[in-house]
């Protein structure tokens, strides 16, 4: 009989994708998903470390996973991801119930310790930075993800070090696939019915391949996506404003298929913050960047992301980014109170007081939702294009996103998956857009 894996997974896109590759791979050594978290025989916990007590909360959700199983046999608890990066060995010092830990690096070692290890209580930890090993890996081992859109990671890791971040230290050095691998993936990708690819890094606009003496970009990537006949939406996330280099700015004239919508962190609207953030880029410069693009196509829109009350954050600094936020008018974005994450150089500054803290946070948020709800009021009554994903758990009602990755949801059948469709929007709320197919103007997939 087949055994069961639950996998539970916390962060970002590339975590979700590393999900996916996991069971990919323990598939190959019978191993069945299950939403069944109360049954199963391998539990995954794959975690972040960016923000707030992300270490607390695992080994609270270890507890919790404890109980679950106590009268039934104990499943092989695997904790991955960046927490496990960051902990490495103390995990299993405090809490001997996790049989593994593996970080982001080392997912290609998943399996072979499954196979020669099935009895349980392991101790075993795998946290080195072996990147390269982990894609030849996963290279070989086909990709079933069988969703209308998909990610793809084509980058690994970050070289900047901005003071308040972890991910340097979680996900290690920058790597960037090789060119041809990832277009094979794409390609499988495809095959398995995926309509819209999101490339994926942790700085994804500092791909950097090198061939033959040709430097293979992002730029290039994307060009040869949009070749793809049955693909019809490409994205990427996330971008530093330093690598949004020209030949990639030139891909959203060039491109039909590249979404005119930025996601673009920007942090701070203060320059001084910047700086004391190590980000290596002015707010002028990123104004560049958007004026650029704004020329190129008008309708393009952005999104970022925001931390208030770093330290040495001045009332005069934050409403800097206030003005900024005005001023650009982000469609969807992410703003955070600065968290310190050990390890980091912001770590050990002194924090803004608390109160003051959650005074920006609700200030910076009452502008990027006002900016996010006005977006999708200017929706209503008009027809726009939507991706058609899947069909609403127990409802009649399809979802899907138009170019801005705006949530649409409409009646209809589920025949529509897969096809780009138009739908005439009749009302909205902050995160989603609702409305009818629009018959009149019914678009090929
Ligand atoms: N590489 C991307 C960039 O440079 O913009 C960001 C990747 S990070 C995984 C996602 C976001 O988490 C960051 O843009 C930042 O806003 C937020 N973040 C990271 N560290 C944080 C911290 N210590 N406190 C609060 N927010 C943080
Ligand atoms: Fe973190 Fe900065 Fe690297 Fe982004 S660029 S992952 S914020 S260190
Ligand atoms: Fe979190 Fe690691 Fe992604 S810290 S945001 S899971 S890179």
């Amino acid at each position: 009989m087949s055994k069961k894996i639950f996998i539970k997974t916390y962060g970002c896109q590339m975590n979700e994708y590393d999900s996916n590759r996991i069971f990919d791979s323990v598939k190959k050594i019978g191993f069945i998903k299950t939403d069944d978290q109360k049954n199963a025989d391998c539990y995954v916990l794959n975690t972040c470390h960016i923000r707030d007590k992300a270490k607390e909360k695992v080994y609270h959700e270890v507890g919790r996973v404890k109980k679950l199983y106590r009268d039934k046999d104990k499943p092989l608890m695997i904790v991955a991801g960046c927490v496990a990066q960051a902990e490495n060995q103390e995990m299993l010092k405090r809490e001997p119930y996790i049989d593994f830990v593996v970080g982001p690096q080392s997912y290609h070692k998943i399996t072979q310790i499954i196979k020669n290890n099935s009895k349980k209580n392991l101790n075993i930890e795998q946290t080195d930075f072996d990147t390269i090993e982990k894609f030849r890996y996963f290279d070989k081992i086909k990709n079933n993800d069988n969703k209308i859109s998909s990610f793809l990671t084509i980058q690994e890791g970050c070289d900047k070090f901005c003071h308040f971040c972890v991910v340097p230290y979680t996900r290690g050095p920058e790597y960037s696939r090789p060119f041809s691998k990832i277009i094979k993936e794409a390609e499988e990708l495809v095959k398995n019915g995926s309509r819209e690819i999101t490339l994926l890094g942790q700085n994804v606009n500092a791909y950097s391949y090198i061939n033959n003496s040709k430097n293979f970009k992002l730029s290039d990537l994307i060009l040869e996506l949009e070749k793809f006949s049955e693909l019809e939406r490409i994205r990427y996330t996330t971008s530093h404003p330093r690598d949004m280099s020209d030949d990639l700015i030139d891909c959203y004239s060039k491109s039909k298929k590249l979404m005119p919508f930025v996601h673009l962190p920007i942090q701070s609207g203060s320059n001084k913050v910047l700086k004391l953030m190590n980000r290596k880029h002015t707010v002028e410069e990123y104004l560049n960047i958007y004026d650029k693009l704004k020329k190129i196509n008008n309708s393009i829109e952005f999104s970022s992301d925001f931390i208030v009350a770093y330290p040495g954050e001045s009332e005069h600094d934050f409403e800097e980014t206030i003005s900024l936020v005005k001023k650009i008018k982000f469609i969807n974005s992410f703003s955070f109170i600065f968290s310190p994450r050990p390890g980091t150089r912001a770590a050990e500054l002194n924090l803004i007081d608390n109160e003051i803290s959650k005074e920006r946070l609700v200030k910076i948020q009452k502008y990027l939702f006002s900016h996010q709800l006005a977006m999708n009021k200017s929706f209503i009554n008009q027809s726009i294009d939507v991706l058609v994903e899947n069909k609403m758990h127990d409802q009649d009602k399809l979802f899907g996103r138009n170019k801005y990755l705006n949530s649409v949801i409409f009646k209809g059948d589920k025949k529509e998956i897969g096809k780009v469709i138009e739908v005439k929007i009749e009302n909205c709320n902050q995160n989603s857009l609702f409305g009818k197919i629009d018959n009149n103007n019914m678009k090929a997939a």
